[in-house]
């Protein structure tokens, strides 16, 4: 397992367990009366945790499968919550007319659920059709492997999963499709083993792959410096951002949009050396991590990182993806 990607374990089912839960409170603080976004809903347990601390809180998530976790927590807070299906890359849209936000948190990537079943195609340790669509719609990762030629395939995987032995497994893939489309994760992941070996104490070999395909799917960069600029539009002077993202390449673009003089946009070559670029966020960009007790209870803690940020009242950006370090697919328009 890479230390940059999400773990994945083998043990099924279960709840998904909040990572990072009391430094996102402390993060957001939480106070009777305020209003908070939570962009990815999942099993709500940020939302739920917020709730009890008084807040009132607007969830969005894109997977239609949370639903009995939407309705589970409308039960116990009928009053103070409610929630928008979407994705997080419009969220100031998605909760216009719900009141003034006080806070924003995006806890990025895959929920638990949607890792541990097979039938959502995320994980190379489970059969189940090579689908990772989110939402349920659109591009699925079979289309993809299936459709796509070598070279871009490869490209993809390069990009978006790091994958230093990208062409030698795009060729694997194209070779294998020939004779029959390829259909399920385990079939993906034997090619790629194949493709590649396995080494006994190294990362699964299809880790990257998979990563890069999910994020290829779900458009996830994308969303995610969407969905930072909507929060900045959304928050008011004071408000509070908070992002825990799970691996390295998504950690960059959060660190690079909080604090513009690591590359980000605001650092722009046409202001004068003297003259200090408006400064969007304060407090902003300290990365911080699981401890040793929260990895031990929770696995998938490992490769988590929170970043956070207090809006300050210089006017927001327009969107700008300069400077962030996104990942860019070498060939693609
Ligand atoms: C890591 S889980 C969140 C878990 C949640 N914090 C909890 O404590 O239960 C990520 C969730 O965000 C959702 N998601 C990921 N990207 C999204 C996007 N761009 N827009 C809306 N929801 C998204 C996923 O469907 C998933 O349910």
């Amino acid at each position: 397992m890479g230390k940059n990607s999400l773990p994945e374990t083998d043990v099924p089912g279960g709840p998904h367990v909040p990572v990072l839960l009391e430094e996102v409170l402390s993060a957001l603080s939480p106070v009777a009366g305020c209003r908070i976004v939570d962009g990815t809903f999942g099993a709500g347990g940020y939302s739920r945790a917020l709730l009890e601390a008084g807040a009132t809180v607007v969830g969005i998530d894109r997977d239609p499968s949370v639903a009995p976790h939407v309705e589970a927590i409308k039960a116990d807070f009928p009053d103070r919550f409610s929630f928008v299906p979407g994705t997080f890359s419009e969220l100031d849209v998605l909760v216009a007319g719900h009141g003034p936000v006080d806070a924003v948190v995006l806890d990025i990537g895959v929920s638990s659920m949607q890792l541990d079943q097979a039938e959502r195609g995320f994980s190379f340790m489970r059969d189940g059709p090579l689908d990772m669509r989110m939402s349920r719609d659109g591009t699925s990762a079979a289309d993809l492997v299936n459709d796509l030629d070598a070279e871009d395939l490869a490209n993809l995987l390069y990009a978006y999963g790091e994958e230093r032995k990208s062409r030698r497994i795009a060729q694997f893939i194209v070779a294998a499709r020939q004779t029959a489309p390829i259909e399920t994760t385990l079939e993906l992941a034997r090619i790629i083993e194949r493709a590649i070996g396995r080494k006994p104490g190294d990362a699964h070999p299809a880790t990257r792959t998979f990563q890069a395909l999910r994020i290829a799917v779900n458009g996830e960069f994308d969303q995610l410096v969407e969905g930072l600029f909507a929060a900045e539009r959304l928050l008011p002077e004071g408000g509070r951002l908070a992002v825990v993202s799970f691996h390295s390449l998504e950690d960059r673009i959060v660190k690079r949009f909080f604090d513009p003089d690591k590359g980000g946009p605001a650092a722009s070559r046409h202001l004068p050396q003297v003259e200090a670029a408006p400064r969007r966020w304060q407090r902003a960009g300290k990365a911080i991590k699981s401890g040793p007790a929260e990895l031990a209870r929770n696995p998938r803690a490992r490769s988590a990182v929170l970043r956070s940020g207090i809006r300050t009242g210089d006017a927001a950006r327009p969107v700008d993806y300069s400077g962030l370090g996104v990942p860019q697919i070498r060939g693609a328009a």
